[in-house]
């Protein structure tokens, strides 16, 4: 099963990824972490991917799919994969067929995740992360009891350093210019599946978990 998760910032394409990837059983590639885990590494990578994250810019075509199409290479994909972040310009959805073209592998379906504006904005302005063990939550609709300490393992929380409104509103904005656009791409292709996103966790992923059945 090869799928590409597509929405906007904030959508909740993390927060689903994790679940189709363990009821699955496919490795989940975000483009967003790697960078992040990157950035927090100090690597070549990491300090090149810095000033385009914090700005709410994305990071330059070619850096990303070469970061891709190697990962896509690793033996744990050859079964499926779930991509959550990528494509993300029309270029990066061109150069996705042509690696997967040569394996002779293809898409099989891309879920759109839609969530209006308004909410996008409450979800990622009060999104907080662990610091120990990744868990996401937020300070409204999944609070943690404290708003500094993670439930599950205690670690300390931390905002996105691109989770403030003035960089969510940039993302927002290249999210219509840049990546918008693969709506249309995917759904001439016939792959596209819109997922009403506005609904709790569960519910929205029991809708994926359908269509993925289908
Ligand atoms: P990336 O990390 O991919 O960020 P994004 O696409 O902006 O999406 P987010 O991770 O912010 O949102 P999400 O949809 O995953 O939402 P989540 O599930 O966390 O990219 C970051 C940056 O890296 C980019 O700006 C760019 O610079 C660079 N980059 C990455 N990929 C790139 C690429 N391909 N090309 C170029 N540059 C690239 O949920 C958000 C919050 O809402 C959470 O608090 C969650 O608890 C809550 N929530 C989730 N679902 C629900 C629900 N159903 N109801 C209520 N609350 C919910
Ligand atoms: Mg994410
Ligand atoms: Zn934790």
């Amino acid at each position: 099963m090869n799928i590409v998760l597509l929405g906007p910032p904030g959508a909740g394409k993390g927060t689903q990824a994790i679940r189709i990837s363990a009821h699955f059983d496919i490795p989940h590639i975000s483009t967003g972490d790697i960078f992040r885990r990157a950035v927090a590494q100090k690597t070549a990578l990491g300090l090149k991917a810095k000033e385009f994250m914090d700005r709410g810019d994305l990071v330059p075509d070619e850096v990303v799919i070469g970061i891709v199409k190697q990962r896509l290479e690793e033996p744990d994909c050859s079964t499926g994969f779930l991509l959550d972040g990528f494509p993300r310009t029309v270029p990066q959805a061109e150069a996705l067929v042509d690696a997967l073209t040569v394996g002779g592998r293809a898409l099989d379906k891309v879920l759109n995740i839609e969530v209006d504006r308004d909410e996008l904005i409450r979800r990622l302005t009060g999104r907080r992360t662990c610091r120990g063990c990744g868990k996401v939550f937020h300070l409204i609709f999944d609070p943690p009891k404290s708003s500094t300490t993670c439930d599950i393992c205690g670690g300390a929380l931390w905002q996105r350093e691109d989770d403030s409104e003035e960089t969510v509103i940039n993302r927002l904005k290249v999210y219509e210019a840049q990546t918008a656009p693969l709506v249309d791409f995917y759904r001439a292709q016939g792959l596209l599946v819109a997922v009403d996103g506005r609904q709790p966790v569960e519910v929205v992923f029991s809708r994926i978990d359908e269509i993925l059945h289908a």
